[in-house]
């Protein structure tokens, strides 16, 4: 379905030859959009800017579309929608599944690795953010027709897991009583161990070679400690609403088959070179190489990258690929892309994009710490926003507060304000969704339908200035939610929904609903509908639960 605007726009292309570059207007008095074609265009021609305006205005065949143009200032094009055009335009939207939002021609198949944390150890408010936002480009993309792969890429491999297994051993820990907070603590005391035992460390070193090798029980005692950890992941995942599942988990193991393949293809054509016993890549414009295996033998998180890229891009299909991670990793991801460049194992025809985010602060503007001071788990921080509001209300105060701003940024975790039900919050728009929701019930009652039915009302008078900003509003949606689909950016939705809100309140002010008789009522309800369908639709794509009744 084409909106309004770009209807608009290709007349403008028509009759001018270049792009007119459209913009919602600045001011209710100068229309619903505006551009500055002409005085563009003057510019080129040296000629008076309000003539080439004039000229456009006279080729231009719009009238089934706009109000008479007006030339403003310099030579500025002032377009306003008829009420009309406006009100079929909001009636194609409500009945569209879509709403608005542009189907893609070509699917893409999009990879997107996020979450990814650790096992034995509990998600921390860095993975708060990866799986929030990696969830948001999930839905979103589903949303405009792509496909989408998440790549949970759990850190369960490493060095690690031989001082666990033998601190295990140790303890005779019985496993079936080990949860993922148990497996922690399990690690702090097995790290403390290595660090103050010569013996110890030398059996957890020998252990990892007895991992590495294939050794069965070896590996069966690491297989429960993944179960474990994964049954702790889920359990944070069902709690934030996100729609990982087992079946996204492609840990880091899962990559130890290609190592070698990848170090000996490498090797063999000259892009990794043997430099003091270790494998390494270098590529221009970096200071440092990646490390394919260090000079132990060893392979770590660069390699299992590269073997991860080409999983996603040979057997998976992507045409495009997310990382999801703190921007503290944004050079890795660099240095990751240019090595895969380089070797031939990322076409040019497949996009690459690493999102790197801020950190999540304190109210005293330092890191996020628990009350004792250590790096504050993702379950702490949603009880804390728990104690504030109901589990549904902390959810989105958590969720917008987190993609409400640049994802580059660094945020203040601040419960009292991120569940505040005023202002540019999650909350706050949950509200306006449960508010229209409730005038919408209202009326179905009165009508004698049931509370749950979708009312049939269609827009068809819009006299009112207020009703028309929240149609023309309503009608660019599609606009907001492809722009985060190509740009990535999710504050632009929460921006765009926030303003949506603000007009159905000035809505509410001034246009009285179930009072209105006949006509008035019936578009005004239909108004009401679409807008209770794009802030429904707009939360649940930024993974916010938007009830009907709060
Ligand atoms: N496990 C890592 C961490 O907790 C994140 C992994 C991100 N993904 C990747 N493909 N490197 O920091």
């Amino acid at each position: 379905m084409a909106s309004v605007s770009d209807l608009l726009t290709a007349r403008l292309v028509t009759a001018t030859g270049v792009d007119p570059e459209l913009r919602p207007a600045t001011k209710p008095q100068f229309g619903h959009f505006q551009s500055n074609v002409a005085l563009r265009l003057a510019k080129q021609q040296g000629r008076k800017p309000r003539e080439v305006a004039a000229q456009i205005v006279d080729e231009l065949d719009v009238a089934d579309l706009c109000e008479p143009v007006e030339i403003a200032g310099p030579g500025f094009l002032n377009f306003r929608l008829r009420t009309d055009v406006l009100a079929s335009a909001v009636n194609a939207q409500l009945a569209d599944e879509h709403l608005g939002v542009a189907q893609v021609d070509e699917p893409v198949r999009v990879v997107i690795d996020y979450s990814s944390p650790n096992v034995a150890k509990q998600m921390h408010v860095g993975h708060l953010r990866t799986t929030i936002i990696g969830d948001c480009f999930t839905r979103v993309l589903r949303a405009v027709g792509d496909e989408v792969v998440p790549q949970n890429h759990i850190g369960d491999w490493g060095r690690q897991f031989g001082m666990l297994i033998e601190q295990i051993q140790d303890e005779s820990l019985d496993l079936d009583t080990l949860d993922l907070a148990g497996a922690e603590e399990l690690y702090l005391r097995a790290n403390a161990h290595f660090e103050s035992d010569a013996d110890f460390a030398e059996r957890a070193r020998l252990r990892v070679v007895a991992l590495q090798g294939g050794d069965e029980t070896t590996r069966a005692i690491w297989r429960r400690l993944i179960a474990i950890s994964t049954a702790g992941f889920n359990r944070t995942y069902a709690r934030l609403g996100v729609l990982l599942t087992d079946a996204d988990i492609a840990g880091e193991s899962s990559y130890n088959d290609m190592l070698d393949g990848i170090c000996d293809d490498l090797q063999h054509r000259g892009i990794a070179v043997m430099d003091d016993g270790a494998l390494i890549a270098r590529v221009d414009g970096f200071d440092a190489p990646a490390i394919l295996r260090n000079s132990a033998g060893g392979y770590g998180y660069d390699v299992t990258d590269l073997a991860a890229l080409r999983h996603r891009v040979d057997d998976l299909g992507a045409g495009r690929l997310i990382y999801v991670t703190d921007a503290r990793q944004a050079n890795h991801f660099a240095l990751l892309f240019a090595v895969s460049r380089k070797a031939g194992y990322l076409p040019s025809s497949v996009i690459a994009e690493h999102i790197g985010y801020g950190m999540v602060l304190g109210t005293d503007g330092h890191p996020f710490k628990t009350r004792e001071g250590t790096a504050a788990h993702l379950d702490d921080l949603l009880d804390a926003a728990e104690q504030t509001a109901s589990p549904e209300v902390a959810l989105a105060a958590i969720k917008y507060a987190d993609l409400s701003n640049q994802l580059q940024k660094d945020y203040v975790f601040d419960p009292v304000r991120m569940t505040a039900t005023t202002g540019d919050t999650g909350p706050y728009l949950q509200y306006a969704h449960a508010r229209v929701s409730q005038i919408l019930r209202r009326a179905l009652a009165e009508q004698g339908q049931d509370e749950d039915a979708t009312g049939d009302w269609q827009v068809s008078v819009l006299a009112e200035l207020a009703e028309q900003d929240l149609a023309l509003s309503l009608t660019r949606f599609g606009e907001a939610v492809g722009e985060v689909a190509a740009n990535l950016t999710p504050h632009k939705l929460c921006m765009y929904l926030y303003e949506l809100a603000g007009k159905l309140s000035v809505f509410y002010e001034q246009c009285p609903v179930l009072k209105a008789d006949g006509d008035v009522r019936a578009s005004r309800l239909a108004l009401c509908q679409a807008t209770k369908d794009v802030l429904g639709r707009g939360l649940t794509l930024l993974g916010i639960p938007a009830p009907e009744r709060m």
